[in-house]
């Protein structure tokens, strides 16, 4: 006999009925971080995963009211820093290792106001293709530091530093450790050692881990590079913050 009524729903979905199922989130963290996002792909925007266009502004707007050549998004996903770029640029790339999220992303670009050439590519933030190195005066990131081990965080801040020419800026949102009296910072705890275990039992690993490349441990990563800070308290008191990290233009 078929199920009727609200047993054949799904008993959770993220954002209704456009988002994913617990189900279904639970088969992305079984899988790769690259599968994982592959399956999630179509579903993608109507999570809290995608960074929501109130993050994205203050410091994208900032950085298009300076001038934007050539910018590039690691970790572009669906492309909703790409999309707010495109009117501002003249050549936007984006960097992902999900050929679903980026296949997403071409979709969305497509329709979105703006005349900027853009071209989506498949790729490790980590160890981005050389023929993308010193060809940006922009390069972004937003949601995706915490696919970064801790131990990985120096490579990522090397390839950013790489990817610009000189003179340019990389330009991200990140935050403070919580107080401890938070809750967010116990459930972040709770997830990461979670993550953990999950990866120590199964593999392939999702590598997904809460209050990565913080300040001011972010901070300290960059000057060691030779970037130059500014950060901005764009957010108010949420604990967020953008950060500026630019390339001397004689380095
Ligand atoms: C939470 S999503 C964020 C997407 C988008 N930037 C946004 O803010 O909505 C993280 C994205 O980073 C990508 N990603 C994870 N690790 C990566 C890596 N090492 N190199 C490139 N992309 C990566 C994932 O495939 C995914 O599309």
């Amino acid at each position: 006999m078929p199920i009727r009524g609200p047993l054949r729903r799904p008993f959770f979905r993220l954002r209704g009925e456009e988002g994913p199922s617990l189900l279904e989130l639970l088969q992305q963290a079984l899988s790769s971080t690259t599968g994982g996002y592959d399956r999630l792909a179509p579903k993608f925007e109507a999570t809290p995963f995608r960074t929501p266009d109130a993050l994205l502004a203050p410091p994208l707007e900032r950085a298009a009211a300076a001038g934007v050549e050539a910018a590039l998004d690691l970790g572009c996903g669906t492309g909703a820093a790409l999309r707010m770029l495109k009117p501002h640029a003249r050549v936007l790339v984006g960097l992902d290792l999900s050929e679903g999220m980026l296949a997403e992303a071409a979709r969305r670009l497509e329709a979105a106001p703006g005349e900027a050439l853009v071209s989506l590519r498949v790729g490790d933030m980590l160890d981005p293709p050389a023929d993308l190195l010193g060809r940006f005066d922009l390069v972004t990131s937003f949601g995706a530091f915490g696919h970064v081990l801790e131990e990985d965080e120096p490579r990522l801040v090397d390839a950013a530093w790489r990817l610009l020419g000189p003179g340019g800026r990389f330009v991200f949102v990140t935050g403070t450790r919580p107080p401890r009296t938070s809750p967010a910072r116990w459930l972040a705890h709770g997830f990461n050692a979670a993550m953990r275990v999950r990866n120590a039992l199964w593999k392939p690993p999702f590598v997904m881990y809460y209050l990565t490349f913080l300040l001011p441990r972010a901070e300290a990563l960059l000057r060691a590079r030779g970037f130059e800070l500014r950060v901005y308290r764009d957010f108010g008191a949420r604990g967020l913050v953008s950060v500026e990290a630019r390339r001397p233009s004689d380095a």
